[in-house]
């Protein structure tokens, strides 16, 4: 498992059928500059991680991968995923459902994901707007920050500095003139 570190967001999924997805999503939002935790190696049996729950805890945003069937065995309390979207709720992240093709929420949700249906989320049923409900993603729901949104301020910065000395040169050149012309 990767090691604990400064992660923004947690991605959630179910291995089969959502790990593709995941991977995705990871690449795009790190290339964002946003730090994304996956978790795409296999845990040891046994009782659940409790490693994974710190990730969570850290993470301001819970991004959840609603694959076809994802949730459906959500009706297992032992069920990993279910067990993460329960920890997110105690802990108020801030959940966002993305809901990929051929995804249907489950006739019953467990109490203590409870509410899930109900989250605003992103809905990515196509392959061609995956790059659009990315941008929604991030537009839209995302409470962390990318780490490029600063350099995006400083290069408008740059952009303004640079286009009012080009007016502050024009101003003085068209007084010389007129200066010239007058006198
Ligand atoms: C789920 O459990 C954990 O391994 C991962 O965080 C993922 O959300 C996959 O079974």
């Amino acid at each position: 498992m990767e090691q604990q570190k400064d992660y923004d967001i947690f991605l959630s999924y179910r291995r089969e059928g959502g790990e593709t997805t995941a991977i995705l999503i990871r690449d795009r939002l790190t290339e964002k500059g946003y730090n994304v935790f996956l978790d795409i190696e296999n845990l040891n049996a046994g009782s659940f991680n409790t490693k994974l729950l710190d990730v969570i805890d850290n993470c301001k945003d819970f991004v959840l991968i609603c694959s076809k069937g994802a949730l459906d065995r959500c009706n297992n309390p032992d069920d990993w995923v279910r067990l993460e979207i329960a920890y997110a709720f105690a802990k108020e992240k801030n959940i966002i459902p993305i809901m990929l093709r051929g995804f249907e929420w489950p006739a019953e949700i467990p109490s203590e994901i409870a509410g899930l249906e109900y989250q605003n989320g992103v809905a990515a049923e196509k392959n061609e707007y995956f790059d659009a409900a990315i941008d929604r993603l991030i537009d839209k729901f995302l409470l962390s920050k990318s780490s490029k949104s600063g350099m995006k301020a400083v290069g408008t910065f740059v952009k303004i500095g640079l286009i009012a000395s080009i007016l502050e040169a024009l101003i003085f050149y068209i007084s010389v003139v007129l200066n010239a012309i007058v006198f």
